[in-house]
This record gives structure tokens, C-alpha cells and sequence, in this order.
């Protein structure tokens, strides 16, 4: 495999020398800059960095290419820890109705929101689903995304269930991405299990997580844990049946209510609870003595108009605070984690060294890619964005939309 040796990078940002643990209360404030350095790859690794004025001559001698930054910067790869990136269409029309004062939670009543996702996906072939995935996939590299969780979870049949997870597959198996798999049969209960919710429990117990186990097709496993979908004690009896067959919990928590989805989620070592627009001192009480990360959606909360979490209060407790974009056709139709930044910024009032570590390091973790991604660590991977001509790093979550990437190197490849 060829190496790349990257000179005159005006800053290297996110430069650790050794993977910390994930980053908490004030740390998330430190983010650590190299000025004027190179980056060497071989073997799809980063395997040295430095100041110029120490570039080794056999560098440039041994390498087959060398990238000239002339000034730019060179962070890592964003890690987008949770997305719903597999989905058939697209649901304008609840827009609409959202325009119309219709809530998310009174769409999905009527039928529409995650239901008529997973109508659309049925109707859907495995081959034309995994089409539309990749132009999504296309789009969220241009936006610097190097490492994806995409989870299932607009089947609601076993069958359905499985065709989602092989599309993640694929990708996993065809694009530059690194992927992570989540299994999410408890995302909404189907038509079919209207009026027997306990029903439709069992069907994800007894047929979907042995199935999907047996395929090897997620990693993760993760329920809607709120009111209307699943409750606190369906949620533990999921993430517990998920847990024998080996599959790790995420949970959707606290986004509309106060759902005991926090609770649940450390009770199984979730290795991040995601949303958090309902949740307080109770919860972060919870979570500080735990090892889960709390994972912010802002693109979520800006797209149904709602409260952002308390993200300040989060860091004043020693707790670990990650970003995703939650790409879906529902409430966060944008896989733009720039823009997820600047919406961190400004909503949530976060600092910008917050948001990139939020968006590299602790994202990764966040994804259990903690010790492969996430930083400029000599021996992960070669993961890395080569920036546009830049003023700052400010500049980043400021101009929030100014395209950002100049180059993706992705496993020490450049992919654009
Ligand atoms: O995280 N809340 C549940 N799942 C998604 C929305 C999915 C949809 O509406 O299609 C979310 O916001």
C-alpha cells in the first residue's frame, strides 16, 4: 500500500500523543495544535508526525506521495456516531405538515413519520435501497465524515429488518467508510402491533436479535426509548435480550419526555445515550458516574423546533459529551457534521475546541472507535481531512455553511 507524506500543514489539529480517555468537563476545552507540521502514512496509518523543522529527509526519498498543504489544516476524519443513513425516499410531505403546526409526535400518530418510512422501505428493493444509501454516503464524505454508525430500524419486520442490515454491510464492505452496525427493531411499533405492543417486544426477543445475530449483521443494538414507542421497561428487556446474543446498547433517551432512557441505557453500559433534550441534574447524575457518552443531536433539535439540551450543565459534570447528525428522512434530514457544530455552538453555547472534540475524538469513542479514530495519533488510522484554505479554527463552525474539505484521506487513501 503507497504512503503519503503531507508537508507545510499550517495547523495539525486534535495531535495526541497517546488516545486519552473520553474527554470530560474542561478537557473538552483543550483541543491540541501542532503549527507548521508534516504527517507521514504508510500501511493506511498515520505513522509519524512533527514539526518541518524536524521533517526525516528519507520521508520524502521513500514516499510515492507527497501532499503540499501550503498552510492548510489537517484534522481527523469527522466520526458521525449515530445516523439513519439507510432509508428508502424521503418525507417532504411531513414537512409540510410540520409547517402546518403538526407536531413529530402527532405525525407518527397518524401514521406517518417512522411508519411511513418503513412502508416505503418494504416496497423498496435491497439493490435500489443500497443506490439511494450511497449517494448519501457520497454526500457525507464531501462534508468530511470518515466513520459512520448507521443503524436499522425502518424495517419493523424481521425480514425488512435484515435487508437494512445487509445494505449497512455493503457500504461497510464498498465505500471508504468505516461502519458501525446497529440492530433498532425497537423504533416504532408497526401497524400490525397497534393494539399489541407486548406482541411486537417479543417478535424483536425471540425472532429479530437471534436473526440478526446469526447473520452477524449489527454490533450495537439500540431502542426509542420514550413515550408513545418503547417504554423504560420494554427498552430493558430488548437491550437485555441484545445483550445475550453479544450485541452492545445505545439508546434513544429523554428526546421528548423524560423516558428513563438515561436510566436504562447506563444500566446496560450503553456506550453512548443520544438526544437528551429532556434531561436534568437527575440524569447527569446518573451519567457521571458512568462510562456512557451523552451524544447531542442539535440537528434534530433545530429541525422540530424544539429545546436544546443543556450542554453547558453536562460539562459542569465530569461527563463525556459527543455530536452526531442523526442523518434521517424524519427529523434530521442533513448529515452535515459542520453543521452540527455550529448549531452546537450557537445553541448550545459550546466553545469551538468543545465541538471538534465532541465531533473526533469523543464521537469515536462514542462509536467504539476510540482507539483507531478520532485523533492524530501515531498507529491509527490515516483517517483525515485536509481543509480548504482556512483563517482559524473558529472559522470552522462559524462559516457553517462554506464547504470545508479539500482532501479525504480515508485508511491512508485519498478519496477526494
Ligand atoms: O433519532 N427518534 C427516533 N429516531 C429518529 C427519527 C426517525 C424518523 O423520524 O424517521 C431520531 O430523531
Amino acid at each position: 500500500m503507497s504512503s503519503i507524506l503531507i508537508i507545510n500543514i499550517g495547523k495539525l489539529v486534535q495531535v495526541r500523543e497517546q488516545t486519552p480517555s473520553p474527554l470530560r468537563s474542561a478537557q473538552m476545552d483543550v483541543l491540541p495544535v501542532m503549527d507548521n507540521a508534516f504527517l507521514f502514512v504508510e500501511k493506511g496509518k498515520i505513522s509519524a508526525f512533527g514539526p518541518m523543522s524536524e521533517l526525516p529527509q528519507d520521508f520524502a526519498r521513500s514516499t510515492n506521495e507527497v501532499i503540499d498543504a501550503a498552510g492548510r489544516m489537517v484534522l481527523p476524519a469527522f466520526c458521525d456516531c449515530h445516523t439513519h443513513l439507510v432509508y428508502a425516499g424521503s418525507r417532504e410531505i411531513e414537512f409540510i405538515d410540520k409547517i402546518r403546526g403538526l407536531s413529530y409526535q402527532e405525525i407518527a400518530a397518524r401514521g406517518g413519520g417512522i411508519l411511513n418510512s418503513a412502508r416505503l422501505l418494504h416496497e423498496t428493493s435491497e439493490e435500489e435501497l443500497f443506490r439511494q444509501a450511497m449517494v448519501r454516503v457520497e454526500e457525507v464524505m464531501h462534508f468530511g465524515t470518515g466513520a459512520i454508525e448507521i443503524k436499522s430500524g425502518y424495517g419493523l419486520t424481521t425480514e425488512d429488518e435484515i435487508k437494512m442490515l445487509r445494505v449497512v454491510r455493503r457500504i461497510a464492505e464498498e465505500s471508504p467508510l468505516t461502519v458501525k452496525a446497529t440492530f433498532m427493531g425497537a423504533h416504532a411499533f408497526p401497524e400490525r402491533f397497534r393494539d399489541n405492543h407486548e406482541g411486537y417486544v417479543s417478535e424483536i426477543i425471540n425472532e429479530m436479535i437471534p436473526a440478526v445475530a446469526a447473520e452477524g449483521l449489527a454490533e450495537y443494538i439500540d431502542v426509542f426509548c420514550e413515550e408513545g414507542f418503547f417504554s423504560k421497561e420494554q427498552s430493558d428487556r430488548i437491550l437485555a435480550a441484545g445483550r445475550k446474543f453479544g450485541l452492545k446498547a445505545s439508546v434513544h433517551a429523554n428526546q421528548m419526555s423524560c423516558s428513563g432512557g438515561v436510566e436504562v441505557g447506563v444500566k446496560y453500559d450503553a456506550a453512548s445515550v443520544s438526544h437528551l433534550e429532556y434531561a436534568g441534574d437527575a440524569q447527569f447524575e446518573v451519567l457521571e458516574k458512568s462510562e456512557t457518552i451523552a451524544n447531542l443531536l442539535p440537528g434534530a433539535t433545530f429541525f422540530l423546533d424544539m429545546e436544546y439540551p443543556d450542554a453547558r450543565r453536562m460539562l459542569q459534570y465530569d461527563i463525556p459529551v459527543a455530536l452526531a447528525t442523526n442523518y434521517n428522512p424524519g427529523s434530521c434530514p442533513c448529515g452535515d457534521m459542520k453543521f452540527m457544530m455550529a448549531l452546537a455552538c450557537m445553541k448550545m453555547k459550546m466553545t469551538p475546541e468543545e465541538v471538534i472534540n465532541a465531533s473526533t475524538l469523543n464521537s469515536a469513542f462514542a462509536m467504539g472507535l476510540g482507539a483507531t479514530h478520532g485523533s492524530i495519533t501515531i498507529g491509527k488510522a490515516a483517517s483525515l481531512i485536509i481543509t480548504k484554505p482556512i483563517p482559524s479554527l473558529e472559522f470552522i463552525p462559524y462559516a457553517f455553511s462554506t464547504p470545508l474539505v479539500e482532501n479525504l484521506i480515508l485508511d491512508g487513501k485519498i478519496v477526494i
